[in-house]
C-alpha cells in the first residue's frame, strides 16, 4: 500500500482570560514567586472560570485551526480530543466539540495519554489519512488541570494552567508533513503521577472526597528524572528514524512542564536554546495543550517557516512519551 504524506495544515489555540501570577499564589499556599520561577520557570498561568469546561476552549481552538487550514465542518472526518480532564467521563469531549462545530460527518473520540496525548492523537490521525481512510482529521489537546489540582498542595498547584490547542491534519505534498514518530510507555512508573479516584478502582465516595483522592498526586523528582531521559532519547530516536540528526533541526517544540527539564534535555542534545520554543513562563504546564499552543505561538512569531524541520517531544502520566519530526508546510 502506498502511504500518503500527511501534515498539519492549520493550528489554533484558546486560553482563559484570567491570568494567575505567582504573587497571587503566594496568597493561596506557602510559596514564593522566587521559588516557583527558579524551580520551574513559570511566572503566571491561565485559569478557567468555575462555570467553564474543557470543551468551551476545545471548540474555540478547533474553529481557529479549521479557519487556518481553510476547511469547513463538513470536511472533517474524525475528531480526536486528547484530554485527561474531559467535561465528564462520558459522552466524550470530542463528541461535544463535534456537535458544537457542526462536523456532521465526523467520528469522534477522546484519547487519554496525558501530556503527550496530542502527539499520540496526531500519530493516530496521520495513520488514518496516510492509508486513505480519512481526508481531514481534527486533533485537539485540551486540559483544565486547575479543576483537578488540590489548591492547598503547593507541590502541584503552582505547576499547571488551563488551555486548548488544535490542529487540522490533511494530505500534503511529498517531502512535507510528518516524517517520523515515536510513542512509548512505562506503566510501571504510573504511581509517580496519578489521579487515584473517580474511576472503577476507586469510585467517587464520601471517603475518596475526604481523602482528596480526586486531585493530582505527583512524585515530582521521579517525573523529573524520567522526563529529562525520555525527552533526550525520544528526540534523537525520532530524528534517526527520519534519517536526520539533531544538528539539522530548525525548531524544537518540547512539552512545557519545567524550564529545568527543557534545559536538561537541550544540554544533552546540544541544541541552541534559540531553536527551542518556550512559553511555560506564561502558561505553566497545560498538559496535552502544551505543544499545539507552543506551535501556534511559534507560527505567530514567525519562527516557523515553510520547509522548516521541527521536532515535538513530550512526556507525562502513564508514564508515557511521544515525539514527532515534521517538515512544516503543505
Ligand atoms: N513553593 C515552595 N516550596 C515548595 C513548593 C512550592 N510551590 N513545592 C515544593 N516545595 C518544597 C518542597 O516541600 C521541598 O521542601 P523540603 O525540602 O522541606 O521537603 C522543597 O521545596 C524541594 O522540593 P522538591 O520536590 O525536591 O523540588 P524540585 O526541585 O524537585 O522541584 C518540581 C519540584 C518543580 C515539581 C520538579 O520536581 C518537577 O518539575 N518535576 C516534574 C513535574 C512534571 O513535569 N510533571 C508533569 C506533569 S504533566 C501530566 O502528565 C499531568
Amino acid at each position: 500500500m502506498v502511504l500518503r504524506p500527511v501534515g498539519i495544515t492549520g493550528v489554533g489555540m484558546a486560553v482563559p482570560e484570567r491570568v494567575v501570577t505567582n504573587q497571587e499564589l503566594e496568597q493561596v499556599v506557602e510559596t514564593s514567586d522566587e521559588w516557583i520561577r527558579s524551580r520551574t520557570g513559570i511566572r503566571e498561568r491561565r485559569i478557567a472560570g468555575a462555570d467553564e469546561a474543557s470543551s468551551d476552549y476545545a471548540i474555540k481552538a478547533a474553529k481557529a485551526a479549521m479557519e487556518m487550514a481553510g476547511v469547513t465542518p463538513d470536511q472533517v472526518d474524525l475528531i480526536i480530543c486528547a484530554t485527561v480532564t474531559p467535561d465528564m467521563p462520558f459522552p466524550s469531549t470530542a463528541c461535544i466539540v463535534q456537535d458544537a462545530i457542526g462536523a456532521k460527518r465526523a467520528a469522534a473520540f477522546d484519547l487519554s495519554a496525558a501530556c503527550p496525548g496530542w502527539l499520540y492523537g496526531v500519530v493516530m490521525a496521520q495513520q488514518t489519512i496516510a492509508t486513505g481512510l480519512n481526508q481531514c482529521v481534527l486533533v485537539i489537546g485540551v486540559e483544565m488541570l486547575s479543576k483537578v489540582v488540590d489548591w492547598s498542595d503547593r507541590n502541584t498547584c503552582v505547576l499547571f494552567g488551563d488551555a486548548a490547542g488544535a490542529a487540522v491534519l490533511q494530505p500534503v505534498s511529498e517531502g512535507k508533513g510528518i516524517l517520523s514518530s515515536v510513542l512509548g510507555s512505562e506503566g510501571a512508573g504510573g504511581q509517580h503521577l496519578l489521579l487515584p479516584a473517580g474511576g472503577s478502582r476507586r469510585p467517587a465516595s464520601a471517603e475518596t472526597v475526604a481523602q482528596k483522592e480526586h486531585f493530582v498526586r505527583m512524585n515530582g523528582q521521579e517525573v523529573f528524572k524520567f522526563a529529562v531521559r525520555v525527552m533526550n532519547e525520544a528526540t534523537v530516536e525520532v530524528l534517526q528514524k527520519a534519517g536526520l540528526t539533531v544538528k539539522e533541526l530548525d525548531l524544537l517544540v518540547p512539552h512545557q512542564a519545567n524550564q529545568r527539564i527543557i534545559d536538561g534535555a537541550i544540554k544533552r542534545l546540544e541544541i541552541d536554546p534559540e531553536k527551542v520554543v518556550v512559553n511555560l513562563d506564561r502558561y505553566g504546564n497545560t498538559s496535552s495543550a502544551s505543544i499545539p499552543v507552543a506551535l501556534c505561538e511559534a507560527l505567530e512569531a514567525g519562527r516557523l517557516k515553510d520547509g522548516d524541520l521541527i521536532a515535538c517531544v513530550s512526556f507525562g502520566a502513564g508514564l508515557v512519551w511521544g515525539a514527532a519530526a515534521l517538515r512544516w508546510g503543505r
